[in-house]
């Protein structure tokens, strides 16, 4: 058995069940390449520092870049005696450099590293999250841009409202999207502090440089309490409260693209390559991929829970409970960025069945709102003619008529304020158009926001998602 780092003090072996109990490697060895970008600029510094030698910082920096190839062409051995990530790569540095290995060590805990290792690894899974939110939000756009003259029946209640673009209900998401990224780039601040030169918990005698460690690791700050810094996983519970956010709009627009391809819509369709069969119904194409995504909300938003519950009551600083973080979000890292991925793909996929949706408003008097608002400029207060208009529609639903299929003299009946100039209040087009309000359906301020959405985009494209 290997000998442990911590064996100092212990007179026996440890128990095989605690070590298999207590072993984090199997999911935290993909921490690895920042375990040791962390540790070659803690050595360097080291070394800077006079608190180990130049050539002792070099030996260690040159050891670790092996060690680095070799995880990254899997040539390296894991040791699941060995407990985890961190100390797995200090005794193959010691086997590859001999003693001064240990000197790696100095001023520094496994605390404050994995820590600082935890961060390095969700800052570039914050940064790709941000570059594919970024890739969906173009998708909606140009998705938009196609259909900016189709008109669909927009709901409330999942019954027919109002007509409205279809461009418009797509850019409501995209608004929904642009929200998650600002949410996301501010937990990129967050997570973006430098907790090494804590220690264990009260910091270090060393006369270590934190601003040169976190400067080369691309850190804006260091951490400005030790106890908290190597207790804090409040970055974390940011970014699984900005994945559920995320999720909760992705299930929104997964229901509505299920909904959308069923036969009782068909508003949609979808790309083959994008749907499943059944193994016994040989002519079903299902949206599994969409119904996936919905179903994975399930466990993005239980990784929110699990940390919270995690975190409840500890008390400072560091306890073991806290290896518990790492796989609630590795899972909800992974789901992520793999949901925001297939749903650019969805929605870059979707066909627009136009005839369809236009069929669709033509049922629900979808224009009686406008009829109660043409009663209102002939002088009519809103709710006498939301009364008339009530009337109507019950005519209407009792002879199978349209609200646009009647006659002036029917509609006459209702109300002696009707004129001929009511029927362009009546028309799809002419309802659609009205709503010039800022934000409303028109559509030149759909066209508006599509361009100002193409604006953020390559806005952000030059500069990369910088941060509000
Ligand atoms: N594997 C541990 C974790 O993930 C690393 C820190 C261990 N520190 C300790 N004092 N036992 O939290």
């Amino acid at each position: 058995m290997a000998k442990k780092p911590w064996g100092g003090r212990f007179g026996a072996e440890t128990n095989k069940l605690v070590e298999e109990f207590t072993a984090s490697i199997a999911f935290d060895k993909r921490l690895a390449p920042y375990d040791i970008r962390g540790s070659i600029a803690h050595a360097r510094m080291l070394g800077k520092t006079g608190i180990i030698s130049q050539e002792e910082a070099e030996l260690i920096i040159r050891g670790l870049q092996e060690i680095a190839r070799e995880i990254e062409e899997g040539r390296f051995e894991w040791r699941p005696e060995l407990e985890d990530v961190h100390m797995n790569i200090e005794a193959a540095l010691r086997e590859k450099i001999g003693p001064v290995a240990g000197k790696l060590h100095t001023a520094r805990s496994r605390n404050d590293q994995v820590a600082t290792d935890v961060r390095l690894f969700l800052r570039d899974v914050t940064e790709e999250a941000l570059a594919r939110f970024r890739k969906l939000r173009k998708a909606l756009v140009e998705k938009a841009r196609e259909n900016l003259s189709v008109i669909m029946p927009g709901f409330t209640h999942l019954q027919h409202a109002q007509p409205v673009l279809f461009a418009h209900h797509l850019m409501a998401y995209y608004e929904m999207f642009r929200r998650d990224t600002q949410r996301f780039r501010a937990v990129r601040k967050e997570i973006n502090v430098c907790p090494l030169g804590s220690a264990a918990l009260a910091g270090t005698p060393f006369p270590i440089d934190r601003e040169m460690v976190a400067s080369e690791l691309g850190f804006e700050a260091v951490s400005r309490n030790s106890m908290d810094a190597v207790s804090d996983r409040d970055f974390m519970l940011s970014f699984l409260a900005a994945a559920a956010t995320t999720f909760a709009h992705l299930s929104r627009l997964m229901e509505e693209i299920i909904l959308w391809m069923s036969p009782e819509f068909s508003f949609i369709d979808l790309p083959d390559e994008l749907c499943t069969g059944s193994s016994i119904m040989p002519q079903k194409k299902n949206p599994d991929v969409a119904e996936l995504i919905r179903g994975k909300t399930g466990r993005v938003f239980g990784n929110l829970l699990t940390l919270l519950t995690v975190l409840k009551g500890l008390p400072l600083t560091y306890n073991r409970d806290l290896q518990e973080d790492k796989e609630p979000l590795f899972d909800t890292c992974d789901t992520l960025l793999a949901a925001l991925e297939l749903t650019t793909l969805l929605v870059e996929g979707i066909r627009v069945k136009a005839e369809r949706l236009r069929a669709a408003c033509e049922e629900g008097h979808l224009t009686a709102t406008d009829l109660a608002d043409y009663l209102v400029l002939k002088g009519l207060p809103f709710r006498d003619a939301h009364h008339v208009v009530g009337r109507i529609v019950a005519y209407c639903e009792e002879k199978g008529r349209r609200l646009w299929e009647l006659s002036l003299e029917e509609l006459r009946q209702f109300s002696p304020l009707i004129e001929e100039d009511v029927f362009e209040w009546l028309t799809l087009e002419g309802s659609v158009s009205r709503r010039k309000v800022k934000g409303g359906t028109a559509p030149e301020r759909v066209e508006e926001a599509i361009l100002e959405a193409e604006r953020e985009l390559s806005l952000e494209g030059e500069e990369g998602g910088e941060d509000d």
